[in-house]
């Protein structure tokens, strides 16, 4: 997801590029502004930690832009594309990294596992709105598929 401060930065298409370039497929892909009860679920995990309510008021501060990402290990490649939650440790070449300098303000969401991913996607997209397709570079990206 690029978070509130990513879209008012004009930051959407240099973070989806990157993903793209990378190999990653977009599934799905759609602008919303997150309606807080909708905010509560996604961040659930947080609830009762001292930055819970204002992690709230960040996510729906304004429109969002959420993504359905697929590739070998995507999880840990995305993440790793992201940086560490705190931007001032994530190291340059990374979003975060390269786009952020507060961990309140640090640009993107990414699932952290296989389960939290299949929750947040449930959560965020009907079944219609996944797109099950080939992109024409996957052979030139896999091994094994030439
Ligand atoms: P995210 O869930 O947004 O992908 O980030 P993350 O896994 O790297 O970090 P997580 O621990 O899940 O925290 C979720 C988001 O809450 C905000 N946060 N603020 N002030 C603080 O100490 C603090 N800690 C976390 C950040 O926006 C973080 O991305
Ligand atoms: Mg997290």
């Amino acid at each position: 997801m690029v978070k509130p401060d990513g879209v008012q930065r004009g930051l959407i298409g240099d973070v989806v590029s990157r993903f793209e370039g990378r190999g990653i497929k977009i599934c799905a892909m759609k602008m919303m502004k997150i309606p807080k009860e909708l905010a509560e679920r996604q961040y659930e995990e947080h609830k009762g930690k001292s930055f819970y309510d204002s992690l709230i008021a960040y996510i729906t501060s304004g429109p969002v832009v959420c993504m359905v990402l697929e590739g070998d290990n995507a999880i840990t490649v995305c993440r790793s594309m992201m940086g560490e939650t705190n931007p001032q440790d994530a190291p340059m070449g990374t979003i975060r990294g390269d786009f952020a300098l507060h961990t309140s303000k640090n640009v993107v969401h990414g699932s952290d596992s296989a389960e939290s991913a299949k929750r947040e996607i449930e959560l965020f997209f009907n079944d219609y709105e996944i797109q099950k397709y080939q992109r024409i570079d996957e052979p030139w990206l896999y091994e094994g598929k030439l």
